[in-house]
């Protein structure tokens, strides 16, 4: 068992528009700023879990324009290791979003070089050191599966987080060890009908009706509500903090990344006992705490705290 995260996923620049509110359809709005953040669900992952501690590869795929070169060079100041991040042709990733007064944000992204990444990016070495595998869905179902078929048989504990839900996951789902969803995602996957303030009872039922494997631990964030997880016989709640919301991007990656740093001192004792243990309480605490900070900060990777950075658990 290796103590690296390893992260497959995309990289983006994020355009980023703030304005009074989200337009709705066939509305234009006077927006009062544009700025570029690096972002993609992967690369913040990956970034959480470098700034949690642990050291983090990255599997993904750059353009060969001139945001490609920004994002490695953003990935390399932050210390994540990409050397498995592979330049392609085409544009890089983009991600257009719209950040209203509220802190709210609605994103539209554009896959471009994303679409090509893949498991086979990765040599053996790089699976062997790995503890703990993480991925997202802007990256191809396809590469995902290969991608925890090849932890699994390295004996790398695979986290999925279902963002952005898609309609065909294929077998997604059901490889991961962990699933880490918001309230949308798990209404997609369970079927359930779930609102803002929909019972934690009901959240807890949802999330037992997406488990696919009696040692799978679902995980369900609720933003400021806090987080429910659900593994075998234990149901564990984590609080939410109250805190004024700047810019709510990149907070769930934020949580995923801390989540799956944590996960490295809770490995599976063996097949059939992933229990929730102390750890991974302490792990869900920590990125509960994390992501708390996240979103009182603009941009997606830039407001990823530290773990210097965090107040001590109250
Ligand atoms: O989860 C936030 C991320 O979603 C942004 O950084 C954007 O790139 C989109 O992928």
């Amino acid at each position: 068992m290796g103590t690296d995260v390893l992260v497959l996923g995309s990289i983006n620049m994020d355009i980023v528009a703030r304005a009074a509110t989200i337009p709705s359809p066939g509305e234009t709005l006077a927006g009062s700023t544009l700025e570029y953040f690096p972002g993609g669900k992967g690369a913040n992952q990956a970034v959480a879990a470098r700034r949690a501690g642990a050291p983090t590869r990255l599997i993904g795929c750059l353009g060969e324009d001139g945001f490609g070169a920004q994002l490695r060079g953003f990935l390399d100041g932050a210390e994540v290791d990409t050397a498995l991040v592979r330049d392609v042709q085409g544009p890089s990733g983009v991600a257009l979003i719209v950040v209203a007064d509220s802190g709210e944000n609605s994103i539209v992204v554009v896959p471009g070089a994303n679409a090509l990444a893949a498991a086979d990016q990765a040599n053996a070495d790089a699976f062997a050191s790995a503890a703990v595998g993480i991925a997202q869905f802007e990256v191809p179902v396809a590469s995902i599966e290969a991608f925890f078929a090849r932890c699994q048989q390295a004996g790398v504990l695979t986290v999925l987080n279902t963002a952005p839900a898609i309609d065909e996951p294929g077998d997604c789902l059901d490889l991961a060890d962990v699933l880490v969803l918001n309230e949308t995602e798990l209404a997609k996957y369970s079927g359930a009908v779930l609102h803002d303030d929909t019972a934690k009872a009901e959240i807890v039922a949802a999330a037992r009706d997406v488990r696919s494997a009696p040692t799978q631990i679902v995980i369900v964030t609720l933003g400021a509500r806090g987080v429910v997880a659900v593994a075998a016989d234990t149901v564990t709640e984590v609080a939410g903090r109250a805190v004024e919301a700047v810019d709510t991007t990149g907070a769930g990656d934020c949580f995923v990344g801390y989540l799956a740093a944590g996960l490295r001192a809770a490995p599976p004792a063996g097949p059939g006992e992933r229990a929730l243990t102390e750890a991974l309480t302490a792990a869900l605490r920590q990125a509960n705490l994390a992501a708390s900070l996240c979103v009182q900060s603009p941009g997606a990777a830039p407001s990823i705290p530290s773990v210097a950075d965090l107040p001590a658990a109250p």
